[in-house]
Parts: structure tokens; sequence; C-alpha cells
């Protein structure tokens, strides 16, 4: 960016960086130039996916993705994943409700990575099979639950997608 200014469309809303270096990854710009703290860096190598976030749609490492190179994109991070609700007051989504009813957090450290992974998931198909669930799941490291409650809250997260209850 070398004085340039960095625009990205964060959550629906219009976010500029002017002061960024031109290595600087996008989990950096947004944690420490724009505040949003909910992508965790854990390895910044690509290996926990602790740091997921969309970028025009599609899951990417915020830690790999360089932010000059995404400039102009739209990106959605664990902020942007709860839902509008009544009074315009933002409520959990599915997914976020469904990990809460499964007991499917422990640390939370790799939650946000592992919530956005399975919103990716479920928008595509909202009723997977155990195994794609486990290969839509594998780039997320979790250290603490064994992965028991979170192939749980899946479950139940797709049956509220399905139209079938579930978490509410
Ligand atoms: S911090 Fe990005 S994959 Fe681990
Ligand atoms: S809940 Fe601790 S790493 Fe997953």
């Amino acid at each position: 960016m070398a004085g340039e200014v960095l625009s990205l469309t964060v959550n629906g809303r219009t976010r500029e960086v002017a002061d960024a270096h031109p290595g600087e990854s996008l989990l950096y710009v947004l944690r420490e130039r724009l505040g949003l703290a909910g992508a965790k860096n854990a390895c910044e190598e690509g290996e926990c996916g602790s740091c997921t976030v969309r970028v025009d749609g599609r899951l990417v490492c915020g830690c790999l993705v360089l932010a000059a190179a995404v400039d102009g994109s739209e990106v959605t991070t664990i902020e942007g994943l709860g839902v509008e609700g009544p009074d315009e007051a933002v409520e959990l989504s599915d997914v976020q409700q469904a990990f809460l009813d499964a007991g499917a957090v422990q640390c939370g450290f790799c939650t946000p990575g592992l919530l956005m992974a399975i919103d990716d998931l479920l928008d595509r198909d909202p009723d997977p099979d155990d195994l794609v669930v486990r290969e839509a799941i594998s780039g997320n490291l979790c250290r603490c639950t064994g992965y028991g409650r979170i192939l749980a809250a899946v479950e139940l997260a797709g049956a509220v997608r399905r139209g079938g209850g579930g978490a509410q």
C-alpha cells in the first residue's frame, strides 16, 4: 500500500486502512488495524484454521492472504455472522446457537474459524453426511473438545437450516 489507502467491505461496511504496510496479512489488518479480533491468530502459517474468514464468498485463512491482494473485496468475519433480529438487534446465527446448545465451546480459540467453516458448509449443503462434515472442518484444529460436540452442533444447525427444528 505504501501510502495508498486500502479499502475493504467488511461485514457490509466500507472500511479504509491508510497505515498498513505492504506485507501485512488480511488477518493482521482485521485484528490490528480494524479492531476485529474475532478471527484468531494461532499458527500464522495456514495450519490451524483459527483465522478463517470469507473473501468474496470464499473461505480463506486470513493469515495467508495479503491484505493488499484483496483490496476492494468483500470480507466476512465472525463478527458478521450474527443475524438481525427484532428491533435491529443482532442475534446469534443458527450455527452459533447450535454451538452453545451442543456445548461445543471450551477454550473457544478454534470456535470463530469453525463457525465460519460450518456456516459455509451448510450454505452449500444443509444436510451433509458425516464424511463431508469432517472434511469441511479438517482444516480447523480444536485442541479441547475431541470434536464430538462440534459434530453434534453441525447436526443441530443443519436441522435448523433445513427447517426441521433443533437449535433456536
Ligand atoms: S493462524 Fe491462520 S491458519 Fe493458523
Ligand atoms: S475449544 Fe479450545 S481449541 Fe477448540
